[in-house]
């Protein structure tokens, strides 16, 4: 199929767009690069030994989507582009509302003047809120966000939705990612966030490779085994290839498809640092602080839906994530700097 993958050049992007193209797809990139480095695309090209067609389009830049989208006859959109900070969105929410929820209603408009009526969104967990049950299945309802960009998950979700409705002819996949970590297996691509890391993974890996004291573990009181946080931690390669997989969705004509991409596992905060040193041999020292704003106690998934309708499974599992992201980390201490 040929995919227009808007904000491609990012870290679940890069490692999409390696999967789709050694499945045999055309891919072409769009993106801003606010978050993101086009050395990311060379270097998919040097996994794949394959050219990313690239273009530095703003998604919300209709005349050059136009341009783009009447040039390429897209089967299919990959809608990554996005802005992501939790705690920046609760500063900026304006911001955070008008790049995510204006660029997508700019996106699908010019998507379906070009007669490209096929669209896999970058949704989140983050839409269940605190779920209600646990494992979560995709009939959970949807929560109470805990912040703008959470917001911009639903808000978009519900858009696609209204929109499908109103014009079946549109195919539309929700993926609802957990908590996507590590990197491709040559070290070449991997997270690469901006600043202080607000994610847990990045954080560990920063520690590691000495930019950090040390990691703090925001709240030891929870309701779980060790009283830190759990999660559904996924490895970026796994998340990749559901991409691929719910492509075959579109394919069959789905209209509206929801999948949480997860592994059904929930780790802990210490589980992930204690993985993290047996598999790399490095220590994460870590102090215990108070719990962060928002956060939840558990959040894990029923992944049985995805294996069911497009049989996607995850393969890798925590020790997998864990060496992964510091064979990145430690090839690339700067990113791609
Ligand atoms: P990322 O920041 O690495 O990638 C997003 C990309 O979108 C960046 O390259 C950025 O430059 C680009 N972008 C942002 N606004 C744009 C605009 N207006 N026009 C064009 N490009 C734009 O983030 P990621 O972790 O790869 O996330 C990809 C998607 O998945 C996002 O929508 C994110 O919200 C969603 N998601 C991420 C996670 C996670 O934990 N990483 C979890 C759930 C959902
Ligand atoms: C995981 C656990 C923290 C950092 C976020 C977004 C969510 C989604 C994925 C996009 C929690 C603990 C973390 C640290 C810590 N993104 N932690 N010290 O909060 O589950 O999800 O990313 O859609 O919307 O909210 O992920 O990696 O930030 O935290 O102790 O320095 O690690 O408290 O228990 P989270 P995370």
């Amino acid at each position: 199929m040929k995919i227009l993958a808007t904000g491609g050049a990012g870290y679940i992007g890069s490692h999409t767009v390696v999967e789709l193209q050694q499945a045999g797809h055309d891919v072409v990139v769009i993106d801003n690069l606010s978050n993101s480095n086009e050395k990311s695309l060379k270097r998919v090209a040097e996994i794949t030994e394959k050219e990313v067609p690239f273009y530095k389009i703003d998604i919300r830049d209709k005349d050059k989507l136009l341009q783009l989208c009447s040039e390429h006859h897209f089967d299919c959109c990959i809608h990554f582009a996005g802005l992501k900070a939790v705690g920046e969105s609760v500063a900026k929410p304006v911001e955070y509302y008008e790049n995510n929820i204006s660029g997508t209603l700019i996106l699908v408009d010019v998507l379906r003047q070009c007669g490209c009526k096929n669209i896999i969104f970058s949704s989140s967990a983050t839409v269940y809120g605190d779920p209600v049950e646990i494992p979560i299945t995709e009939k959970c309802p949807k929560g109470q966000c805990t912040n703008p960009y959470g917001w911009t998950k639903s808000m978009i979700e519900q858009m696609l939705i209204d929109m499908q409705k109103a014009d079946p002819e549109w195919n539309v996949v929700l993926l609802r990612y957990f908590n996507p970590i590590g990197a491709h297996k040559s070290g070449k691509i991997g997270e690469n966030p901006n600043g202080i890391p607000n994610n847990l993974m990045p954080y560990i890996t920063q520690v590691a490779v000495g930019k950090r004291p040390e990691l703090n573990v925001f709240g030891n009181d929870y309701d779980t085994p060790d009283g830190t946080g759990v999660r559904d931690y996924i490895h970026v390669v796994d998340l990749a290839q559901g991409h691929v997989k719910a492509l075959k969705a579109v394919q069959n004509k789905c209209g509206v498809a929801i999948y949480n991409l997860a592994t059904g596992h929930g780790y802990s905060v210490l589980d992930v640092v204690q993985a993290f040193e047996k598999v790399n041999g490095v220590k994460i020292p870590y102090s215990i602080k108070p719990r962060r704003a928002g956060d939840i106690a558990k959040c894990y998934a029923d992944a049985t839906k995805a294996k069911m309708e497009i049989d996607w499974e995850a393969q890798y599992d925590l020790e997998d994530m864990c060496r992964d992201a510091w064979n990145w980390q430690k090839n690339n201490p700067n990113g791609y700097e």
